[in-house]
């Protein structure tokens, strides 16, 4: 018996999860702070520690990166699953993420944009060497402070997309 069948795409990939979220903060010129939920997310080396990340050449994240040297890369709990929807589902090309949604930016200690309260870990980033990879670039970036929350442990999990669009998406299976 042949244990494989040819499949789709988009069935192949759904093997994939439950996948880590992670919010990548950046911050352009005038210093607004922005928030980009991503999946596509991974530890590159561990000395230096660099944790790269992969970004559509569309997003604002993605001009703000290629203004700035700094970001702090965030595993967002799932009480931050919420801001999390509201994130993804508007750019900051057109809308102050941080006013509008219940993100609470603390202090970093290393770089310019903050931290975010309730994540479970952040990790403050100087940004590496950038790889065009097509439609997204990859950027790596090396980590030079990181920091847990006290009170919630958990980080979130993207089920994938036949769970929907909204909160039910994601969860800590
Ligand atoms: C679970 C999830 C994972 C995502 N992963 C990525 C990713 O890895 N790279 C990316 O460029 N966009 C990703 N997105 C889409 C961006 O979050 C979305 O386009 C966002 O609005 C871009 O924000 P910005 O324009 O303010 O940067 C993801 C969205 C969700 C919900």
């Amino acid at each position: 018996m042949v244990d494989v069948r040819q499949a789709s795409l988009g069935e192949a990939i759904n093997r994939k999860y439950p996948e880590s979220v992670v919010l990548i903060v950046t911050q352009d010129p005038d210093g607004i702070t922005n928030v980009m939920p991503a999946g596509w997310s991974m530890f590159t080396s561990g000395e230096p520690l660099m944790l790269a990340i992969s970004v559509g050449v569309s997003r604002h994240t993605h001009t703000n990166l290629e203004r700035s040297d700094e970001l702090v890369i965030a595993f967002p709990s799932p009480v931050q699953v919420d801001d999390l929807v509201f994130c993804r589902s508007h750019s900051g090309a057109e809308v102050d993420k941080l006013a509008e949604s219940s993100l609470e930016p603390i202090p970093a200690s290393e770089v310019t944009p903050p931290l975010l309260r309730k994540a479970t870990a952040c990790f403050e980033c100087r940004k590496g060497p950038a790889l065009h990879t097509g439609d997204h670039t990859i950027f790596a970036n090396e980590v030079l402070a990181t920091h847990v929350s006290k009170t919630y442990a958990e980080r979130v999990k993207n089920l994938g997309r036949e769970y929907g669009d909204g909160p039910e998406r994601f969860n800590t299976l």
